[in-house]
């Protein structure tokens, strides 16, 4: 792989010329380029498109957001990046689609380093170049109707708590995944990551969510074809029983209250990649379930057969590019095969993936028979968590519903 080609915008010479020198210790890396507006951005593009662009709000002519927005339309592939001196709700507001990051100015060069290097080794999981222009050019992730129309009820009553819409927003995914893409964005300057829908909440405040579900309309319901073995609600029940058993044995292992949190939003967040198939290639998802009813293989062999990726891989790579934190956007992408995934002590990862196989478990009277192509025994031998499996799974056993039988 060649060097990572990134483009910065700024309509002042002297913030280029700061980010230059800021810059320079990176060249080995990265090959840069700078312009000065968005028009010469996009001449730039049009001689050898970029990696990343990381570009200002206010220009005069196309500014940053109409910018990223012709960006995302020619070249999806692209990681946009917003640098921004302005950090007002509205600006952030108008690139809330199309910008997969924003970060305040002055930023140091750690941070913008680590920034693009993390959106790089992201870029890395999808190589099918088509797959990944699908993904990336995804702005929302759907939300099933009646749960949508939940939440806009809840907004419109005039005595609501941030406790009540924290409830119903962390039980649908696309919001959930939003709103955290919003919190994590650093437009609050925060330097902490936000792993808990309550928090996010609260951070944003009851007229900000108010705006962004029923005005800016960033929300979108799913209108799904219907794909023959494919069962949205299943699944949205399914992630959201995978999110309550990862915090459930989160917190029995003595995790932290953010672990916890975390933990979460991973089982919320686990099978995201699935939703994007839907939306985005419900004909490719079609096929991969068509074959799935037939043979008897891991649901993500045969995805790897037809698209070269796996949901897993899907998941990571958008909530990556949005900006979730690492811990979560690995838990997504190593669900089904923890032990790549680097990750030594008990954490998001390993109470995903635990919490999925046991999610597909099939249940009968109060026997509890986890599919063995489900679980990575020698992965939570290997973490010293067996013997905490084995009494969590006996104390929590009777609340278990029936299992999600099927698809991983
Ligand atoms: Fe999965
Ligand atoms: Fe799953």
């Amino acid at each position: 792989m060649g060097k990572k080609r990134i483009l910065f915008v700024d309509d002042e010479a002297g913030i280029l010329d700061g980010l230059k020198r800021m810059l320079r210790k990176f060249h080995n890396a990265w090959e840069m380029e700078f312009a000065l507006s968005g028009k010469e951005a996009l001449k730039r593009f049009e001689e050898a498109p970029f990696d990343v662009i990381v570009t200002d709000m206010r220009m005069p002519g196309m500014d940053g957001a109409e910018l990223l927005k012709e960006v995302a339309e020619r070249y999806p592939e692209t990681i946009r990046i917003v640098l921004s001196g302005y950090s007002d709700l509205d600006t952030v507001m108008r690139v809330v689609t199309t910008a997969h990051r924003y970060l305040p100015k002055p930023c140091d060069a750690e941070t913008l380093k680590n920034l693009i290097e993390q959106a790089g080794v992201l870029r890395r999981t999808i190589h099918d170049e088509r797959v990944r222009r699908i993904v990336s050019r995804l702005e929302s992730i759907p939300s099933v109707p009646s749960v949508y129309a939940r939440v806009v009820e809840v907004l419109q009553k005039s005595q609501v708590s941030l406790q009540e819409i924290g409830k119903v927003i962390s039980e649908d995914i696309g919001m959930t995944a939003k709103i955290l893409q919003l919190v994590n964005s650093a437009f609050f300057g925060l330097r902490r990551e936000v792993t808990s829908v309550s928090q996010a909440v609260s951070l944003l405040g009851l007229e900000t969510i108010r705006a962004l579900v029923l005005m800016v309309g960033i929300f979108k319901t799913f209108n799904p074809k219907r794909i023959p073995g494919f069962d949205m609600e299943g699944l949205r029940a399914h992630m959201l029983r995978v999110a309550k058993y990862a915090a459930d044995f989160a917190v029995f292992s003595g995790a932290s209250k953010m672990e916890g949190d975390a933990s979460y939003l991973s089982g919320l967040l686990h099978d995201v990649g699935k939703l994007v198939l839907a939306t985005a290639m419900p004909g490719e998802l079609s096929e991969i379930m068509r074959r799935f009813q037939g043979e008897s293989r891991p649901l993500f062999e045969i995805e790897r057969e037809i698209l070269g990726t796996t949901h897993a891989e899907i998941g990571a790579y958008l909530m990556g590019a949005w900006g979730l934190p690492d811990g979560v956007v690995s838990a997504i992408a190593f669900h089904h095969c923890p032990s790549q995934g680097g990750e030594t002590r008990p954490g998001p990862l390993l109470f995903t993936h635990v919490a999925n196989a046991l999610a597909h478990a099939r249940i009968e009277g109060e026997r509890v028979e986890i599919n063995a192509m489900d679980m990575d025994q020698s992965y939570i031998e290997a973490l010293g968590m067996k013997e905490r499996f084995t009494t969590w799974k006996e104390e929590r056993g009777i609340f278990l519903v029936k299992g999600d039988q099927g698809e991983a």
